[in-house]
């Protein structure tokens, strides 16, 4: 199904805005969403091999989830597995309602398989995605996969209330969602990212695991850090989560740093304003996860995110310290088939290297 995506379907996205087609995708995959035959069919075109994995205290049928970004509003979380992914992360919401930066604000750089994005976290805010995710838990239509919810500080809240701001979309979100993610690194919120130094840190995590350790169901908090801050502020923020006892991280989010432009189009798309993603990407994100596994001697799961797009990239970023991974841009470059291409290469790898299963390939490369 590759074929018909990069010969029919893509040159079609291709001439689209970017945004246009994000929004395209999304209706059409919501046609899929209620019905049990529409994630059938695509699950039988797309769906990818068991290559099971046990992380955060959920069993993932294999490491590849959906990246926060591309279901901002919780709209399509049935139509995750039938993608092939084995988990997803809806989100980022935020506390209140936002419209996000002027359009437009999504943009493809082709050549060098890049997005540059400034949507500013876009949502409808936490109650309505409550009430919307109320609605299809009680219409029995919530997939049977781990899901996790992308938190990120509200626009018109400064950063000295930000510990409040995250903790209450965190409480209002609590039973929907298995994993919750504290975004402290998305670079289209001004000054959102200082929130990951210490100081910001501290008090937002404070305020966040009061409502992990009182509620009745354990459920991991993950911290999402930037590519772009040294290695000593990256580690000082890992230290900091740790001594509130963060259950994993996520690295990474989109990077401010651009690559040199491949070609005059890409010259254009590379000067956008916002984060990038995307292939250029992927070498700082696995420097990022070296990082972190090498510091915490492996013992918290890091999930691996930044230009996965093939069972090689994927194997990278297991063998250098991630237990699970995500991806987003490659979907956009590539379509669905993506997912279940690289679940195969992996099982394949790790069947090649004499490893019995997945876990044991974590951090391999640093040992
Ligand atoms: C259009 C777009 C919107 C995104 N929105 C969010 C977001 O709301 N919260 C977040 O933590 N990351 C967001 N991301 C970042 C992705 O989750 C991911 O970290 C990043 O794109 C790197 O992965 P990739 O190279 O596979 O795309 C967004 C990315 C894109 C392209």
């Amino acid at each position: 199904m590759g074929l018909p995506y990069r010969s029919f379907v893509r040159p079609i996205l291709k001439v689209m805005d970017s945004e246009k087609a994000h929004k395209n995708s999304i209706n059409i995959l919501s046609k899929f969403d209620d019905s049990t035959t529409g994630q059938l069919l695509l699950n039988s075109i797309y769906g990818a091999p068991d290559e099971p994995i046990t992380v955060l205290n959920n069993l993932f049928r294999h490491p590849l989830g959906l990246a926060a970004g591309f279901d901002k509003g919780a709209d399509v979380l049935s139509s995750w597995p039938s993608l092939g992914f084995s988990w997803g992360e809806y989100g980022g919401v935020t506390r209140f309602p936002q419209d996000g930066n002027p359009k437009p604000r999504m943009f493809r750089a082709e050549k060098e398989n890049a997005l540059i994005n400034r949507m500013g976290l876009n949502n409808p805010g936490a109650i309505n995605i409550k009430d919307k995710l109320n609605q299809r838990k009680s219409t029995g239509n919530w997939p049977s996969i781990p899901i996790a919810a992308n938190i990120g500080r509200s626009s018109k809240i400064s950063n000295d209330d930000a510990p409040q701001d995250y903790s209450d979309t965190l409480e209002i979100l609590w039973d929907y969602a298995d994993i919750f993610v504290l975004n402290v690194s998305s670079p289209n919120t001004p000054n959102l990212r200082e929130l990951q130094n210490h100081s910001y840190l501290d008090l937002i995590l404070s305020e966040c695991m009061k409502i992990r350790d009182n509620s009745i169901v354990y459920k991991p908090i993950l911290l999402k850090l930037s590519p772009d801050r040294d290695d000593d502020q990256i580690i000082d923020s890992v230290d900091t989560a740790i001594r509130h006892n963060i259950d994993g991280f996520i690295a990474t989010n989109t990077t401010i740093k651009k690559p040199v432009p491949m070609n005059t189009k890409s010259r254009k798309v590379l000067s956008q304003e916002g984060g990038l993603s995307g292939r250029p990407l992927h070498n700082r994100s696995l420097e990022v996860i070296r990082l972190i596994h090498g510091h915490t001697n492996g013992n918290y799961p890091i999930i691996g995110v930044g230009g996965i797009e093939s069972p090689n990239t994927a194997w990278s970023a297991i063998t250098s310290g991630a237990s699970l991974l995500q991806l987003y841009s490659s979907l956009v470059f590539q379509g669905p088939s993506v997912v279940s291409n690289i679940v195969k290469g992996i099982k394949k790898r790790r069947i090649d290297e004499g490893f019995e299963n997945i876990s044991e390939a974590v951090g391999y490369k640093l040992l």
